[in-house]
């Protein structure tokens, strides 16, 4: 049986949560309209139309949560600020009440014990930047770097630990070309301009933090998936190398000072060649102290000729018949163990953290108790699978469990829980499944 002290007594264990998922109290307390707020309030877009007003009431109840995270053994908490509680119209005037809210949620951390890792930008971008065009838009990286710096002015006494962007292909790819998050944007007209501002912010963000905070770890998350093709054939194999080429490699090129990866893809040359963006190479380049790894599923790939774009087509794991989670992910340990030692062996990539991995299941709340079994074995597969990329001796020094309690899942609303603690969306009632004891237990040996 897999113990925490087989990681090293070095090691960091936290859990991760995203303002806009937990915190509620959406228009109160002087803070902004987000994209989120906007989206959920079109028509169809969230199933069952959930809206983020109260969510999990974070905002009101954080001591209790934060005391949650202690009593299941955690070291680090992982949150977000939102940029429109900050700035309610995304810059200019700072809302005094929202600068507060998070000086006393560091202070909670600090006095239990709890080291926070602070995520700056976790999707929930001020609508009234989206107005002006939100990441599409130029004027995006004027406005976040005045954001990066306010915080960084306020807390960077208090945190040392920042993280940049929450998955920025995540937005860029959801939000500006598929249209299913926020903002809803569709298209290549959309999606290229955010990629490249989003690029540029990663950077920024992180010299801006470097420049204002003394002793700064200072990261960024990016999503990653092995990317399998479906047979050896020439078309699957390159339409695999496509794929990668998207979700692994888009961001972490140019902060590694490679610019984005043209090698694969010709429509990525074009994107190069059209935007000019080998002239920002070196604005988009970052030495990061550590990047962050978040993974959820693998993908197998097929090429497809009717596919627009990227000619490739997800063979999806129940229609292969493996294991897979509630949101039809599959589990696939061993595509954990691949990606992550795909990602260090960039030459320059220091020091990896795991800073969000989990699982959805449909948990039932009965007579008090969550008994998700499930989610244990997830668990020790992945960290078994961690383990043994640690032991090959990848510089891995943490990992953040995603996450500390049932959230709003974005376009799932509140139906996909992936939390260790059950959420009552009702009475806002939190009780720990029994996964949360798991960790608890784990944590201990
Ligand atoms: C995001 C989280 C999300 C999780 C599960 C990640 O992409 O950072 O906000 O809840 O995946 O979907």
């Amino acid at each position: 049986m897999i113990k925490a002290s087989d990681f090293g007594p070095d090691f960091l264990w936290g859990v991760a949560t995203a303002a806009p998922q937990i915190e509620g109290a959406a228009d109160l307390y002087g803070k902004g309209t987000s994209i989120w707020d906007s989206f959920t309030n079109r028509k169809g877009k969230i199933k069952n139309n959930h809206k983020l007003g109260v969510a999990c009431d974070f905002y009101h109840r954080y001591q209790e949560d934060i005391a949650l995270v202690k009593l299941l053994g955690f070291q680090i908490f992982r949150f977000s600020i939102s940029w429109p509680r900050i700035l309610p119209l995304g810059r200019g005037e700072v809302n005094q009440e929202g600068i507060r809210f998070y000086h006393h949620l560091i202070n909670e951390c600090l006095t239990q014990g709890i080291t926070p890792y602070v995520t700056l930008y976790h999707w929930d971008l001020p609508q009234a930047l989206e107005d002006e065009g939100g990441w599409t838009s130029f004027s995006i990286n004027a406005a976040f770097n005045a954001f990066v710096s306010i915080c960084a002015l306020e807390y960077g006494d208090k945190v040392k630990n920042w993280i940049i962007l929450n998955e920025p292909f995540g937005y860029t790819s959801l939000g500006y070309m598929l249209g299913i998050h926020a903002p809803g944007k569709t298209g290549l007209s959309n999606f290229f301009p955010a990629v490249l501002h989003t690029a540029l912010a990663q950077a920024e963000g992180g010299k801006i933090l470097r420049a204002e905070i003394s002793q700064a770890n200072i990261g960024t998350t990016y999503s990653c998936s092995e990317i399998i093709p479906y047979t050896q054939s020439e078309n699957d194999l390159l339409a695999a190398k496509r794929v990668d080429s998207l979700m692994n490699r888009l961001f972490i090129e140019p902060a590694l000072g490679l610019g984005f990866p043209t090698a694969d893809w010709d429509l990525l040359e074009k994107f190069q060649i059209e935007y000019g963006t080998w002239r920002l190479n070196d604005r988009m380049k970052f030495d990061f102290d550590f990047i962050g790894l978040q993974n959820y599923f693998p993908l197998t790939v097929k090429f497809n000729a009717f596919i627009p774009v990227i000619q490739a087509w997800e063979v999806k794991a129940k229609s292969r018949k493996k294991p897979h989670t509630a949101m039809g992910w599959e589990i696939n340990a061993n595509s954990f163990y691949n990606i992550v030692k795909q990602f260090a062996a960039y030459p320059n990539v220091k020091n990896i953290m795991i800073t969000e991995n989990g699982a959805a299941y449909h948990d039932k709340l009965i007579e008090g108790s969550v008994v998700d079994a499930e989610r244990i074995e997830y668990f020790e597969l992945y960290l078994a699978a961690l383990l043994k990329a640690k032991n090959e001796g990848i510089n891995i020094s943490g990992y953040m469990a995603w996450t500390l309690m049932d959230n709003f899942e974005w376009a799932e609303g509140f139906n996909a829980r992936f939390g260790l603690v059950h959420t009552d969306f009702k009475t806002l009632k939190r009780t720990i499944k029994y996964s949360g004891y798991w960790w608890q237990e784990f944590l201990r040996n």
